[in-house]
């Protein structure tokens, strides 16, 4: 058994009545045992939280932590130039090793920035070395190698056969769902429309249902892309899901910027799940998704900053004040407050990944999922008579976080990492894009 009792905290408790108290967390093993007044129960581990604010852990519901490494390599291009001139050469040459660093990279700045849980498409290969990094540094994932079994100006070394695909995806599921008592759970990755067959949409359903686990993929992020679904479908691509049964609630579609009326109301009446990505749209320059319509219509909406390469962080701080911002120009300043940008970045990403029972807010029974703020400085002062929720959203960042517990476990102490080592992570990162950047001269089409 081992145990937490963090003292004297302004809590965060994101529960059905977004109560914020002040009081202690007494945690035992994975989870909130009890949250009250003066407790005093014995601890391994007493956290003095005087001053300090207590938050449910971020969770970003979009995440590929097989392109950390590809961080600045490239910026200011449009989607499919992205993916084709650099992306795609990039993810064609890793190995393993760099799935394993661009993983620990990725999840070093989520833990030292409060994310707790991803939804984390990796690429083609060594899905298993991603996974690897996910379980050593203690992360909440749900994660899948990607699946793309057709398409243009693909390198040959991530041109999938479609059963193979479907098989790996298999085989990683049971070897890595459900790892340490759920931590990890997979989820399948078809790429988006434009890289998957039929044949391997339709399988992913039917395994999505039989295996109880998600289906994460990109969809009408780009106005290219829907033209392209478009052209060999005839129709649009959130309307091309649902016609194939891929629309349902365990479906988590990242981006979702170019909807007609017709397919918001598609996603808010099957359950689907959008993981809106703020940063990555406007870098990619994507556009800027419908969120308060898609509100309108109640679907569920959560964030995510996508990959290194297209944000160029994995920042939750930055991806709600962006979310929050953004909308303001077109609908008006009362559009997307503070508290309905924090909801999305804690209990709705919760909610997205089928978890809401037991992640997401700070409740006693739930998972110790959480991150500890000290919110004492220049940036985010005053503080009198301010909700704290809007100091979060609109004034924090992500040095604001000190300390970051998932599962029960200090994964960060007092900004000092406990499962990653930062100097050989970040030499080793170096090592990596060096070697696949040697190769890429030689990625074969
Ligand atoms: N669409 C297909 N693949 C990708 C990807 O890797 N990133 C983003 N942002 N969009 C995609
Ligand atoms: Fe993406």
């Amino acid at each position: 058994m081992s145990s937490i009792l963090i003292k004297n905290a302004e809590i965060i408790t994101m529960n059905i009545n977004e109560e914020i108290i002040a009081g202690d967390i007494y945690i035992v093993d994975d989870r909130i045992r009890e949250i009250g007044q003066n407790l005093s129960h014995a601890a391994d581990k007493v956290i003095d939280a005087t001053g300090r604010t207590v938050i449910p852990g971020f969770i970003q519901t979009h995440i590929h932590l097989c392109q950390t490494l590809f961080r600045g390599q490239a910026d200011d291009l449009e989607l499919m130039d992205w993916l084709k001139q650099r992306i795609w050469p990039l993810e064609a040459s890793h190995d393993e090793e760099s799935i394993y660093y661009s993983a620990m990279l990725g999840i070093g700045e989520l833990i030292q920035s409060g994310t707790t849980t991803v939804v984390d498409m990796e690429t083609v290969h060594y899905t298993d070395f991603a996974f690897q990094a996910i379980a050593e540094s203690g992360i909440r994932a749900l994660a899948g190698k990607v699946m793309m079994d057709k398409g243009k100006e693909v390198p040959v070394r991530l041109r999938e056969n479609t059963k193979e695909s479907l098989q790996e995806s298999v085989d990683l599921l049971e070897k890595w769902h459900r790892y340490d008592d759920g931590r990890i759970q997979y989820a399948f990755c078809p790429r988006f429309v434009v890289s998957c067959t039929k044949e391997l949409l339709t399988n992913v359903r039917d395994l999505s249902a039989t295996y109880k686990v998600c289906v994460h993929t990109h969809a009408s992020e780009n106005a290219n892309e829907i033209l392209l679904v478009e052209k060999e479908h005839g129709m649009r691509n959130v309307v091309y899901l649902d016609h194939i049964g891929l629309a349902n609630e365990r479906l988590i579609l990242a981006h979702c910027v170019w909807l007609d009326e017709e397919e918001k109301r598609i996603i808010a009446e099957r359950g689907v799940k959008v993981s809106h990505c703020p940063g990555s749209n406007l870098k990619l320059a994507s556009g800027v998704a419908e969120v308060p319509s898609l509100l309108d219509h109640q679907a569920h909406v959560s964030l995510g900053a996508d990959g290194a390469p297209c944000n160029n962080n994995l920042d939750m701080f930055n991806e709600m004040r962006l979310a929050a911002i953004i909308q303001k120009p077109v609908h008006g300043p009362t559009a997307m407050n503070a508290r309905t940008v924090f909801r999305m970045a804690t209990i709705g990403g919760a909610r997205a990944v089928g978890m809401e029972k037991e992640i997401g807010s700070i409740e006693a029974g739930k998972k110790a999922d959480l991150a500890i703020l000290n919110l004492n400085d220049f940036h985010v002062y005053p503080s009198y008579d301010i909700d704290p929720i809007s100091r979060i959203v609109y004034s924090a960042t992500r040095a604001d976080v000190e300390s970051t517990i998932v599962n029960g476990k200090l994964l960060m102490d007092n900004r000092q990492l406990k499962t990653i080592d930062k100097a050989i992570i970040l030499k080793e990162s170096n090592f990596a894009i060096k070697r696949l950047m040697k190769k890429l001269e030689n990625v074969a089409f």
